[in-house]
């Protein structure tokens, strides 16, 4: 909305900052693209270290506050793999379910979590607040639905029977990691800067 305070947003993932103004409406917020400059290297080996990583290159470039978020899916059969790999484990994210399915076969335990870390900097990248959210589940025996991204096709949440790509994304942004984490950032935002008129 027009009167909405503008914060950047420090993706390259349109999939991701449309499910981030969906969870934000009504906050009084929008969150937008960084430049087409921002091409951060992500090296850190935290969750954590790569959003700040994210974060602080977006403010930089647009002399502002940023928002950035690092996410993973976590399997316990891989010992937490792919975690901070998520995006890199193969080419295409086709591949990387297929990858993912092999490598856990028929294990017993399917048990995994997506994880998701937000950093908020200031314009000069000095840490404002940071965040967590985890969504608890297991991977299903084979991919099924369209919605979402990424491994939402093999993501069974705690509590469903269904995939996340198998659900509205309307509910997928009511118990999401990145919901869980984006929600204490919106609540820090409204509560601290909001109030000081940043
Ligand atoms: P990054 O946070 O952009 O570095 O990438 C995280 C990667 O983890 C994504 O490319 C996806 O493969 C995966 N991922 C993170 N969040 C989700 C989600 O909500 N659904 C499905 N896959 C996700």
């Amino acid at each position: 909305m027009e009167n909405n305070i503008k914060i950047v947003f420090a993706t390259g993932n349109a999939h991701k900052l449309k499910e981030i103004n969906e969870i934000a409406q009504g906050s009084g917020i929008d969150f937008v693209l960084p430049s087409e400059n921002f091409n951060p290297v992500e090296n850190g080996k935290t969750f954590e270290e790569n959003s700040y990583i994210k974060a602080k290159e977006a403010a930089v470039l647009s002399n502002s506050i940023a928002l950035a978020d690092d996410s993973g899916l976590c399997v316990e059969a891989l010992n937490g793999g792919p975690g901070l790999y998520s995006a890199r484990y193969a080419p295409t994210a086709q591949e990387r379910i297929d990858k993912l399915l092999k490598n856990i076969n028929d294990s017993a335990n399917r048990k995994a979590k997506f994880v998701c870390a937000m950093t908020l900097v200031d314009n000069k990248g000095q840490i404002l607040k940071q965040t967590i959210g985890e969504c608890h589940g297991k991977i299903a025996k084979k991919q099924s639905g369209t919605n979402g991204f990424g491994y939402d096709p093999v993501f069974i949440p705690e509590g469903y029977d269904i995939t996340i790509a198998q659900m509205p994304e309307a509910l997928k942004n009511t118990i999401s990691h990145r919901s869980i984490a984006l929600n204490k950032m919106l609540k820090f935002i409204n509560e601290f800067l909001i109030d000081r008129r940043f």
